[in-house]
């Protein structure tokens, strides 16, 4: 287990307890939260970030259990010669100074999260890509006031996956998440372990979480944003690519078989065209999930695109003493190393199908509904307002969505749902994104058609949103309410 700090042996089960090993982390010990004690935050800050080796947040187990989550003021070392200030989110004993631990659901389980707002500003905790009622979902009509703490249950019923969580309080998620707030979720599926035995899943060994943010820095080592600031149609972008809070990190790996799961984290930044993911050499890769879980099948390129909030997890063969860097156009943000090891490296680990396709039918679409991003940070001509609702979805119906706009470019995020794209600019959508997708890439010159159903309740109190995830934009107003009754 050399010199990694957190550190999760057995990801890989269908059965009762995830057994945790690790000097910096530890079992998540959940139970119930005692008011009183909500108050105290964990203290510390990143202690022991060894320069230039990949932080892999720990993977805190919250199934069928109350898992607390602070967030609040802390401090973390970007390497600049002097801690930066941040928040992020923390459980009493794991402390990253930035994002917040990985947490581990199951499909079946129920996860109930307690999030403790420790700052002096109003947050919400979303939980982009669960499929869960409204009252649970963390929009932004479920404030957080300071002091005070939000519980959300999450019944997980959907296919395992690779999703995430983040603050969305109305018009101020943009600076809460350049902060550092943001933290990953996978939710696993014993059913799917039996299927495939194979599919790397000991986190943070052969199964590495990946979260692509930019920031630029003051030179006093705080983070340069202003909130105030509108940061034009391209929204922010930071001069440093990050990587688990690190730029150039280098994650050592066994040979063989790799899984990488990548999150654009990023408040605006795409990471596609000239852009685009890529590994060294153009070595090939394979896609085998996109937002909502596994695709049918492998997709086997050389570069993927990737907008603000959207996730794919890909596999990648190393052969021993392999070291490749991972690519967001022509800058290296990353190294991944393989060392000699008797990991299996069978075809076996790469299955020729991985799901069942996504399928919704067109045959039984009870609704369309259309919406138009426009260049003033409206959604058909209309910006977010808390008090009005714009659109009624009936439960359980299929629908089709289009979503279009003249300008630039955006990503289209719907909460409560994973959605199946049918077209994209009239054409297929890539192969990548034929499966299950909560967030797609949107401009001018490429629409796109989707079919969607929900099966969980958002009524007017707690309604779903569909928006823009620039964060910026989002802020700004490019953002709906909707109910499903
Ligand atoms: Cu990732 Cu409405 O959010
Ligand atoms: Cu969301
Ligand atoms: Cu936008």
């Amino acid at each position: 287990m050399h010199s990694r700090r957190y550190f999760l042996k057995a990801l890989s089960l269908g059965t009762a307890t995830v057994a945790l090993a690790s000097c910096g982390g530890g079992k998540n010990k959940g139970g119930s939260s005692i008011s009183g004690e909500n108050t105290v935050p964990p203290t510390g800050g990143s202690a022991a970030n060894s320069a230039k080796e990949l932080i892999i947040p720990n993977l805190v187990d919250t199934r069928n259990t109350t898992t607390d989550l602070w967030i609040g003021r802390q401090q973390f070392d970007f390497g600049l010669g002097t801690m930066t200030p941040t928040f992020a989110y923390n459980t009493a004993d794991t402390n990253l100074g930035l994002l917040g631990p990985t947490l581990l659901m199951e499909k079946g389980a129920t996860s109930t999260i307690n999030y403790i707002n420790n700052m002096d500003e109003v947050t919400t905790a979303h939980q982009h890509g669960l499929h869960v009622d409204g009252p649970n979902d963390g929009g932004p009509q479920s404030s957080i006031r300071p002091g005070e703490s939000r519980v959300n249950v999450l019944e997980i019923d959907q296919q395992a996956g690779f999703h995430w969580y983040h603050p969305h309080p109305h018009g101020r998620t943009a600076p809460q998440v350049i902060s550092g707030l943001a933290g990953l979720i996978i939710i696993q599926d014993p059913a799917e372990i039996a299927r495939l035995p194979n599919l790397p899943r000991e986190y943070g060994v052969n199964d590495i979480p990946l979260v692509i943010q930019d920031k630029t820095f003051n030179s006093n080592g705080t983070i340069a944003y202003d909130a105030n600031k509108m940061y034009g149609k391209r929204g922010y972008l930071g001069d440093n690519i990050l990587v688990n809070g690190k730029t150039s990190a280098t994650v050592t790996t066994p040979s063989g078989w790799v899984r990488l799961r990548v999150l654009n984290g990023s408040n605006a930044r795409f990471y596609e065209r000239d852009d685009s993911l890529s590994l060294t050499n153009n070595k090939q890769f394979y896609v085998i999930a996109s937002d909502g879980g596994l695709l049918e099948k492998p997709v086997t390129t050389t570069s993927l695109p990737l907008g603000p909030g959207e996730r794919y997890e890909i596999m990648v063969q190393l052969s021993a003493d392999e070291s490749i860097d991972l690519f967001a156009g022509p800058r290296s943000i990353m190294t991944i190393a393989a060392k000699n090891n008797t990991f299996d490296n069978s075809a076996s680990m790469l299955p020729a199908i991985l799901a069942p396709a996504a399928n919704l039918s067109t045959a039984n679409v009870a609704r369309r509904r259309s919406f138009e991003l426009k260049e003033n940070m409206t959604i058909n001509n209309k910006q977010m307002n808390m008090m009005v609702i714009d659109e009624a979805v009936t439960l359980g119906d299929v629908e089709q969505w289009r979503v279009f706009g003249k300008g630039a470019k955006h990503t289209f995020h719907v909460h409560g749902c994973s959605f199946k794209v049918i077209s994209r600019a009239g054409g297929a959508p890539e192969p990548w994104e034929t499966g299950w997708k909560d967030t797609v890439i949107v401009s001018g010159k490429r629409e796109v058609e989707f079919l969607v159903q929900f099966n969980k309740r958002a009524d007017r109190a707690a309604p779903y949103m569909y928006h823009c995830h620039m964060l910026e934009h989002e802020d700004m107003g490019m953002m709906g309410q909707f109910t499903v009754i």
